[in-house]
């Protein structure tokens, strides 16, 4: 058990834990030896060292070109400040990187760009497939690429659950939210996936910048029956940023909606739902690889200095990587305190207020459409 005594405590006085206090945090699956997290500290060691047999989650970065320039999306302001490189994975990377990983539940197929753009998307795809380690196949689109066909023959890979992210469907608003958006295509888009795509789902990323046009977007999506994952924006831009009182009108919106459309299936991301002062559990659960294989601790740390530059794609064991120093080291220090990344995190659930709770995820799936 994670909750109790410990979880009750406010986040303010972790550092008065003791190692023991910290480790209830965590949830069973992170102690039993799913995650990733290895480190010197005895109590630590005897906690999280067990042989990792399995992975919850997995993020591949494939490629970092994109489409778009979406606002508020890293690329976009790494671009703007010269510290961005646009490159696919190479397909040898991938391929020794997929043989390495033990078998895993969730691969996503994504990182900051846009992964429809990699030349051999399809072939990424098939070979994640072609190992059997992956239960089901993730990644994210704006849908802006390719034509009809190519996205239907995507469909016949049934492990794939594919998101496609609306934040609106006005086209102003979906300007201002996602440049590069045509309101035709992605409305076009989202009728075909819903065809194609037995797993489909409509990633919705609220923020300020679109939170008057959320109804309107829920209702339309809704009238569709395709199930709608609600993110909150991550920014440090106060006119960008939901404000407690705006995390409360997206509640008040969505039970509205929900009231109407009963069989819509639109359901909160994690980082939505209060979890009291429980630790983000990311580092454990859904390591990230950038797209020059290089391991992080999670998808909202994507540079590779966080573990101090240990690759994945070299000759070593999925083991020996996941012990090796830097990463024991990071590790350590994660269970101790939150690093500074996190502290503005929006993925941090020590700094969330809404509550709300998360159907099951095999609930998440209900209503989506594999027919008009
Ligand atoms: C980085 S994108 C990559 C995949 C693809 N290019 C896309 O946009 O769907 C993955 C998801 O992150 C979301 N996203 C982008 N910037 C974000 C931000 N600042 N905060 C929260 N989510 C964000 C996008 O809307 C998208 O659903
Ligand atoms: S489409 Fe995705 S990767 Fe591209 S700019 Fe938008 S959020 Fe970023
Ligand atoms: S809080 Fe955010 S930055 Fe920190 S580990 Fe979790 S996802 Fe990563």
């Amino acid at each position: 058990m994670d909750t109790g005594e410990a979880a009750a405590t406010p986040a303010a006085e972790w550092s008065d834990l003791s190692a023991e206090q910290k480790l209830r945090f965590y949830p069973d699956a992170v102690r039993s030896g799913f995650g990733m997290g290895y480190a010197p500290n005895a109590i630590v060691n005897e906690q999280l060292m067990p042989p990792m047999l399995s992975l919850q989650a997995m993020q591949l970065e494939i490629t970092t070109w994109c489409n778009f320039a979406c606002r508020e999306c890293q690329r976009t302001k790494l671009i703007e400040v010269g510290q961005w490189k646009n490159i696919h994975m190479p397909l040898d990377r991938y391929q020794r990187i997929v043989a390495k990983l033990p078998p895993t539940e969730r691969i996503f197929l994504q990182g900051v760009g846009e992964p429809s753009m990699h030349p051999n998307f399809v072939e990424l795809v098939r070979s994640a497939v072609e190992s059997g380690k992956f239960k089901s196949i993730h990644f994210n689109t704006n849908g802006h690429t390719h034509d009809d066909a190519w996205w239907t023959a995507l469909g016949q890979y049934a492990q794939l659950v594919v998101a496609l992210s609306v934040d609106s469907l006005d086209p102003v608003i979906a300007e201002r939210c996602r440049s590069g958006t045509k309101a035709d295509v992605l409305w076009s888009r989202l009728q075909l996936f819903r065809t194609v795509f037995p797993r489909f789902n409509v990633a919705l990323v609220v923020s300020r910048l679109n939170l008057n046009d959320l109804e309107q977007t829920l209702r339309k999506i809704g009238g569709l029956n395709v199930p709608v994952s609600i993110t909150k924006i991550i920014s440090d831009d106060p006119d960008v940023v939901l404000q407690p009182d705006d995390e409360a009108w997206v509640m008040e919106i969505v039970d509205v909606v929900r009231r109407d459309l009963p069989k819509f299936a639109v359901y909160f991301n994690r980082h939505f739902i209060t979890s009291g002062a429980k630790r983000c559990v990311s580092p454990f659960l859904s390591p990230f690889v950038t797209v020059d294989g290089y391991l992080t601790p999670c998808c909202a740390m994507v540079e590779p200095n966080a573990y101090d530059f240990v690759r994945v794609d070299d000759e070593r064991t999925w083991d020996e990587i996941r012990t090796d120093p830097r990463v024991l080291d990071w590790v350590t220090s994660f269970i101790d305190a939150d690093p500074i990344p996190c502290q503005g995190c929006s993925l941090n659930p020590n700094q969330i207020t809404a509550t709300k709770a998360d159907p099951p995820a095999e609930d998440r799936f209900r209503g989506a459409a594999a027919s008009p």
